[in-house]
């Protein structure tokens, strides 16, 4: 059986990662990776390869950045020679990205058999390009694993054969999991590097990079002012996304004199490390929800919905939209003790990779 994987984004490299090493050693398996160079940086990619222990990819696209057309087209142009070359098995996509959907487009066109990773989420926002992109991308795969079981009804409702749908539990905690150790480990040693001085108080970590939140410089500044208001109750890592970077240097945003430490973007194990040390995170992130209930660590999204509901009914997440009043009051609720706990959805167990590879392997 020859499957090839793609990836391109950040998020997708933690998904893969745990998937490829349970198929390495299954007799009759060839694997071929395929990064698009949706993300190109360094630390946005290379070191995610290194921490994760990802082969090398076998074919870089080298697609680089730009508007959704753009970089979906060129994923699509590039990859169609390559399908068609590898003839494979079974292609293998990851979450929401634009890498994922461009894939997953013409592999239909070509009917090549197509699995999907993390299936089935769904915010109910479609002015996000990531729900687009889940929504088409489902419609069209022949197989789809799903993280928790709202993701099976969401796809039951959308009228995808129930027998295409398996519910085999968060593949990215898989790589947590794996890696948690170490990472905590290390964390002593992150910590010195981003912050000046320790700070009994401890620390929280920030990210943000969803375009409604950081492409309009009226929005990114009120965030940011908020953030650097919280920062006099407790100290903020801020390790900063491209997209955001961008948007930054545009405004008339300093940090001066306040606890807010915006750092360049890190890797995987560095924020494990903070990750899991931290008093609280404040996130527009997906993969950071799941992580942190996980790890019990009070998360607080900066969106007005999450396609990962779980995180919230079972989870540490609470969300506060875009009230900025609201985080404050939910960040001091926090540091006096009061912080939303939870427990461990059923089957973000480590686990996942091999359910995965069983089914695969059964077909
Ligand atoms: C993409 C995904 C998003 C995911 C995020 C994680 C889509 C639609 N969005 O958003 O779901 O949460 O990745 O990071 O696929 N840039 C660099 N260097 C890089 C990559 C990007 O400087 O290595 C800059 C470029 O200016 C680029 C911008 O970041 O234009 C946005 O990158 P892009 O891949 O288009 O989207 P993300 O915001 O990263």
């Amino acid at each position: 059986m020859k499957i090839i994987h793609i990836v391109g984004a950040r998020p997708n490299f933690m998904k893969a990662a745990p998937l490829i090493d349970s198929l390495k050693d299954r007799p009759g398996v060839e694997q071929v990776l395929v990064h698009t160079g949706q993300h190109y940086d360094d630390n946005m990619s290379k070191v995610f390869f290194e921490d994760l222990g990802l082969p090398k990819p076998d074919i870089d696209l080298e697609v680089g950045s730009g508007s959704h057309a753009q970089q979906t087209a060129e994923i699509m142009k590039r990859i169609e020679p390559i399908l068609l070359e590898n003839a494979p098995d079974m292609v293998i996509v990851y979450g929401d990205v634009n890498s994922t959907m461009a894939t997953a487009l013409v592999c239909s066109k070509l009917h090549i058999s197509l699995a999907h990773v993390e299936a089935g989420l769904r915010s109910f926002d479609r002015k996000m390009p990531e729900e687009i992109n889940r929504l088409l991308t489902d419609q069209v795969a022949d197989l789809l694993f799903v993280p928790s079981a709202e993701g099976v009804e969401n796809l039951l409702r959308e009228g995808v054969a129930s027998e295409k749908i398996h519910l085999v539990g968060n593949i990215m905690i898989d790589t947590l999991i794996k890696l948690l150790p170490g990472a905590r480990e290390r964390r002593e040693r992150v910590l010195s590097q981003v912050l000046q001085s320790a700070d009994k108080r401890g620390y929280g970590l920030v990210t943000l990079h969803r375009p409604s939140n950081v492409d309009d410089p009226d929005m990114l500044l009120l965030v940011l002012n908020a953030l650097k208001n919280m920062s006099s109750e407790i100290p903020l890592i801020f390790p900063i996304h491209p997209r955001t970077r961008k948007k930054l240097l545009e405004s008339r945003f300093s940090t001066e004199n306040s606890k807010l430490h915006i750092v360049d973007p890190i890797s995987y194990l560095d924020f494990l490390a903070l990750q899991s040390g931290s008093k609280l995170v404040v996130t527009d992130s997906g993969g950071i929800q799941e992580e942190t209930t996980y790890l019990g660590v009070p998360c607080l999204t900066l969106r007005e919905n999450t396609e990962r509901p779980i995180t919230v009914t079972q989870g540490t997440n609470l969300i506060v939209g875009r009230d900025l009043e609201k985080l404050h009051d939910e960040v001091k609720k926090i540091l006096g003790g009061d912080a939303k706990s939870g427990q461990v959805p059923h089957l973000w167990d480590g686990k996942t990779a091999d359910r995965i590879a069983k089914i695969l392997i059964a077909r």
